[in-house]
C-alpha cells in the first residue's frame, strides 16, 4: 500500500477508534441524565465505529505504524456531549474522509477506498442523528424510542428495521445487529 494511503488508515482507525470509546462514555453520561434513548444512540453509533476501526485496521498492511489523532477528551453535560458528536463527525465528512478518499483513489488503493467510503456513508447518517438529538435534548427531551440497526460489515446505520440487504456493502439483514 502506498505510504499516505497507509497512513490514512492508521489515521482512520485511531479516530473511529477514540469516536467509539467517547460515545461509550457518553452513553453512560446520558443514562445518568435519563436521556435513555440517547444513550441508545450513542451506544448504537458506538458500534458502527467500531467496526469501522476494526476494519481499517484489518485492510492496512499488517505491520507497525504510528497512530495518532487529535480528538476532544473527557465528558461533560448530554448536551455539550451531542455537540462534540456532532463537531467530529461532521469533520469526518467534510474534511477526513474525502481526503482520505480521493488520496486512495489518486494512488489506486481500492481496499482503502471502500474501507474509507463505508465509514463515510455511516458518518453522513451518524451526524444527522447526532444533530436531530441535539435539538431535543436542548429542549429537555429524550431521542424517539425507535430501534437502530448497525450492519456489522460495514457499520452502516438505519432507523427502524434492518433492510434485506445493506445498501453499502451487500450484507444480508441477519448482519445487522439492533438497538
Ligand atoms: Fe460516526
Ligand atoms: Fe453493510
Amino acid at each position: 500500500m502506498h505510504a499516505m494511503t497507509e497512513q490514512f488508515m492508521h489515521n482512520a482507525f485511531a479516530g473511529e477508534s477514540m469516536a467509539h470509546m467517547r460515545y461509550m462514555v457518553y452513553a453512560e453520561a446520558a443514562e445518568k441524565e435519563g436521556f435513555k434513548n440517547v444513550a441508545r444512540l450513542f451506544r448504537a453509533v458506538a458500534f458502527a465505529e467500531e467496526i469501522h476501526a476494526t476494519g481499517h485496521m484489518r485492510r492496512a498492511p499488517n505491520k507497525l505504524g504510528a497512530v495518532a489523532a487529535e480528538a476532544p477528551f473527557g465528558v461533560g453535560k448530554t448536551a455539550d456531549n451531542l455537540a462534540n458528536a456532532v463537531a467530529g463527525e461532521t469533520y469526518e465528512i467534510e474534511e477526513m474522509y474525502p481526503v482520505f478518499m480521493e488520496t486512495a483513489k489518486f494512488q489506486g488503493e481500492k481496499l482503502a477506498l471502500t474501507s474509507f467510503d463505508w465509514a463515510y456513508k455511516a458518518e453522513v447518517v451518524h451526524q444527522k442523528m447526532y444533530i436531530e438529538a441535539k435539538g431535543l435534548v436542548d429542549k429537555g427531551k429524550d431521542w424517539r424510542d425507535a430501534k437502530v440497526h448497525i450492519c456489522s460489515t460495514c457499520g452502516w446505520t438505519v432507523e427502524g428495521d434492518a433492510p434485506d440487504v445493506c445498501p453499502v456493502c451487500g450484507a444480508k439483514k441477519a448482519g445487522f445487529r439492533q438497538f
